[in-house]
């Protein structure tokens, strides 16, 4: 009988100590998955991100990520800067009267300061993403070509400001995100300084 009683108390002993265990396991757990959910809750609502333009040079372009999509910041050139308004005949709407931009960019360049483009890489037609190419009539492209971006699925061509040519399958000029300058070399995008996303 004795010896039953102890064979009930060890096997309380063990079965105690195992949730002890479990417990101790599942409290330690918790303090790194809450340090994770945050940022991964804000990522998947598509949180703004920004971006360091301090080493950009003329004349590139930078790609960063925002809620899936790819982000190109170009930092243009005067030259490419003066050639935007001799394009504007051969556009389907050189003035962005489609509100494919936030009102703040609805200007010549689409832009808050007129050097830096920022546009969503996704063509407007089926979605593939243009290839950059800022060359001045390259061989390709013929020789009014004054530097732009060029999609290969069906052959849609945008200018440096993100504004469709006529006569490719792209109906409306590349979506400008709303974005804004936290200092001189640091943008926001996805927001536009007023919390507004
Ligand atoms: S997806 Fe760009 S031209 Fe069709």
């Amino acid at each position: 009988m004795q010896a039953q009683l102890n064979k009930t108390r060890r096997r309380l002993l063990v079965a105690a100590t195992s949730l002890v265990g479990a417990a101790g396991v599942g409290y330690a757990l918790v303090p790194f998955v809450s340090a994770m959910n945050p940022s991964a809750k804000a990522r998947a609502a598509g949180a703004p991100v920004r971006a360091d333009i301090s080493k950009l040079e003329p004349g590139a372009l930078l790609r960063v990520e925002w809620r899936g999509q790819p982000i190109w910041i170009v930092h243009r050139t005067q030259a490419m800067l003066e050639a935007l308004p001799s394009l504007d005949p051969k556009l389907v709407d050189p003035g962005s009267a489609v509100p494919q931009q936030p009102e703040y960019c609805q200007n010549p360049t689409r832009s808050i300061k007129p050097e830096y483009l920022v546009a969503i890489g996704i063509c407007t037609h089926l979605g593939c993403s243009p290839t950059y190419r800022p060359e001045v009539a390259p061989d390709d492209l013929g020789a009014d070509w004054k530097g732009g971006f060029f999609c290969p699925c069906h052959g849609s061509r945008f200018d440096l400001a993100g504004r469709v040519y006529k006569g490719v399958p792209a109906p409306t000029n590349l979506v400008i995100p709303k974005y804004t300058y936290l200092d001189d070399t640091t943008l926001l995008i996805g927001e536009d300084g007023q919390g507004n996303a």
